[in-house]
């Protein structure tokens, strides 16, 4: 029997506080541009994390991946080291002076994670910061 592609997703959930800020800028264009965000002594969002990976079902097993192997790569890469963080300044794999943006979260999440995954491709890293505003990267 041929197979097609099975995008399969796994969802995690962290906490984490941070500030999108630009120094060179007034109080008032940082407020302007970044809102709540900009607030000076830090907030937090919930973030909700999809990862997708793609490929054909295992003959045997039925799996694209095993799922449970996917979670746990995706706490040991990702959020074992944001979850509880302060995303600016605790962060090994945030460069100092990046915007923690959901945007740049997203790309940082795929490099950390797309090394690990075996056997079939990661698709996307979907990241909600809040109910009604999430990013999507697939990798280009
Ligand atoms: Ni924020």
């Amino acid at each position: 029997m041929s197979t097609g592609m099975v995008y399969l997703t796994r969802r995690e959930r962290f906490n984490a506080a941070h500030k999108l800020w630009v120094e060179a800028w007034s109080d008032e264009k940082n407020q302007q541009m970044f809102g709540k965000c900009s607030n000076r002594n830090w907030h937090g969002h919930n973030y909700d994390l999809f990862v997708t990976v793609k490929g054909q079902p295992d003959p045997v097993t039925g799996f694209v991946m095993d799922v449970k192997e996917l979670s746990k790569l995706i706490k040991m890469t990702i959020v074992d080291k944001v979850d509880h963080s302060n995303l600016n300044l605790d962060v090994d794999f945030i460069p100092k002076g990046m915007q923690p943006t959901t945007e740049n979260l997203a790309i940082l999440f795929w490099q950390q994670l797309e090394p690990h995954i075996k056997n079939c491709k990661l698709h996307s890293i979907k990241l909600y910061e809040t109910e009604n505003i999430y990013v999507e990267y697939f990798g280009e």
